[in-house]
């Protein structure tokens, strides 16, 4: 896009946003593309780093009158959808919404390709790999696409977000249908309908990030455990994150909304809640009518009839000593902090743009570690950052063990397009970073091994999700602290809650046997 273009596209932005006032009444349902004409980009422009910064607080609407068009609502009766998930929790999550409105419209789900009339492959842009395995498999759909030309293949998710990503699929992969993106999962029924009897692809990204849209409907991943939206997207650019771009700015829910859909959750006999969004700590933090944070949050999710709440991500920048207080009066508030530290180096942390140094997340987690004496903490980290040294990387080694870091998942730095980072010269040979990741997971092996030893002879609650996925005799859970416990046990008590004996450990899960008490109580 040059200049004159752009300069264009922002008085296009702007003139639209005051249509915006009109069409403000109408319900959701009735809405068409002209009403949404003022986030819709028809030219796509990449990732803008400073662009994004400058968004400005627009107020976020929050829509509660999500219908499906009643023209749409059997459109689907008879035919089978499939969503093959890539990435994070978020992206599962919508996943679970795409199933909902579908299911809403008349589809029924299948697990393979070859009955399904509509695939969506929802996608993740965090690294290169990612990407790659989605590529990958636009390419194998192709032939079922040219054996059967009425099913509808779309590409959602992260990757739609992206200019180069969608100019690739409409350059080399017309066999697609659909492409749309983060912003615009509620306007599923619409573009399906498109799809079906449109000649051409049929692409909608919105590059402004959305309203909040209530009430969408949702098939849920299970009946054990769930996931809740508290926030989306991010501000905190990261410098090598392409998440702010995709995923547009920070947009809390309600607090009423969220508890509303918890109690639900819990009213339905769910066990477990993960309240999710990209950096949870920054929720409330947009609310200018009212004073409200995560802690308050999770103070009022401790008022909810709900064995177990979680929440993830969490930036440690955010991580304020409210929110500690009140994950130290536990009750249903685990004991397990996923807290990502990315790097060790007070010096890659700046090149990172984390906002914090080494040493102000030590005193984090002292504070943390003082106020929960029993807290297990995990983490994220990139090795290989551009141009980081030898003893950089050492840094991030020796605060893996300063903490105690009990899992963590490790990553070498992808360059993403767009990304401030993605910029920089890199003078570290990929070799280098390869070796440095196998030192780093070796040192998370042993640390996580050494955990598991502590839990031998101990008796543990866990949470029972289902059968082992290699003994169908076996069941499987999950503890307090996430971590995995396999034993044997009758299967009435799947969803429940039962204490479980641990007889032998491993790097990453626990064996056990069943308490017999626990059965019998929760059997009454
Ligand atoms: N390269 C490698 N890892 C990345 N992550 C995010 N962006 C990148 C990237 N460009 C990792 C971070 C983040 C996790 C979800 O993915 O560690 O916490
Ligand atoms: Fe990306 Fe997380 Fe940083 Fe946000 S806080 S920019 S999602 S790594």
């Amino acid at each position: 896009m040059n200049e004159e273009q752009r300069k264009q596209q922002a008085q296009i932005n702007q003139d639209q946003s005051v249509d915006r006032k009109s069409s403000q009444d109408k319900p959701l349902s009735e809405k068409t593309s002209e009403d949404f004409a003022h986030y819709f980009q028809s030219t796509y422009e990449p990732p803008n780093i400073n662009k994004a910064r400058k968004r400005y607080r627009e107020e976020v609407e929050v829509h509660y009158d999500f219908e499906i068009p009643e023209d749409m609502r059997s459109i689907g009766e008879g035919r089978k959808f499939l969503i093959q998930t890539y990435g994070c929790q978020m992206n599962e999550h919508d996943t679970e919404i795409m199933a909902g409105i579908l299911t809403n419209m008349g589809y029924e789900a299948t697990m393979t390709p070859d009955d399904a009339d509509i695939v969506l492959l929802n996608t993740c842009a965090i690294r290169e790999n990612a990407e790659n395995r989605v590529f990958g498999e636009i390419g194998h759909l192709k032939s079922l696409k040219r054996e059967r030309p009425d099913l509808i293949i779309g590409v959602c998710g992260c990757m739609s977000q992206q200019e180069s990503v969608v100019n690739r699929i409409m350059e080399k992969h017309q066999h697609v249908d659909l492409i749309f993106g983060t912003h615009n999962i509620h306007r599923l029924p619409n573009l399906v309908k498109e799809a079906m009897f449109s000649k051409a692809q049929v692409v909608e990204v919105w590059s402004k990030e959305g309203d909040i849209i209530e009430n969408l409907p949702k098939v849920r991943h299970g009946k054990i455990k769930a996931w809740v939206n508290i926030m989306y997207g991010c501000d905190k650019f990261c410098t090598y994150c392409i998440v702010p771009m995709t995923r547009g700015k920070e947009r809390s829910r309600r607090p009423e909304d969220i508890i509303q859909e918890v109690r639900h959750l819990a009213a339905e006999g769910y066990k477990e809640i993960t309240l999710l969004g990209q950096n949870v700590n920054a929720n409330g933090k947009d609310f200018e009518d009212i004073d409200y944070t995560l802690a308050n949050l999770m103070d009022d999710m401790r008022k909810i009839d709900i064995p177990r709440v979680r929440f993830t991500t969490s930036h440690p920048r955010d991580f304020d000593d409210e929110l500690i207080n009140v994950l130290a009066k536990g009750g249903n508030l685990l004991d397990h902090i996923h807290l990502p530290v990315q790097s060790g180096s007070s010096h890659i942390l700046r090149k990172m743009n984390r906002k914090y140094t080494r040493e102000d997340y030590l005193e984090l987690v002292r504070k943390i570690k003082a106020a929960i004496p029993n807290v297990t903490l995990t983490t994220d980290i990139i090795v290989g950052f551009p141009n980081e040294t030898d003893e950089q990387f050492e840094e991030t080694m020796t605060l893996m063990e300063e903490v105690g870091f009990e899992a963590a998942y490790t990553f070498i730095y992808s360059p993403r397009e767009g990304t401030p980072a993605a910029a920089q010269k890199d003078d570290i040979p990929m070799d280098v970073k390869k070796e440095r990741l196998q030192r780093l997971n070796k040192l998370v092996n042993d640390q996580s091994a050494e955990s598991m030893e502590s839990y031998l002879g101990k008796t543990v609650k866990v949470l029972v999700e289902g059968t082992s996925k290699k003994d169908d005799t076996v069941l499987a859970g999950y503890t307090e602290k996430n971590k995995v416990v396999n034993f044997k046990g009758p299967k009435d008590i799947i969803g429940e809650i039962v204490d479980v004996k641990i007889t032998e450990t491993r790097t990453w899960s626990l064996n056990g046997e069943l308490v017999e008490e626990t059965a019998e109580v929760t059997e009454v």
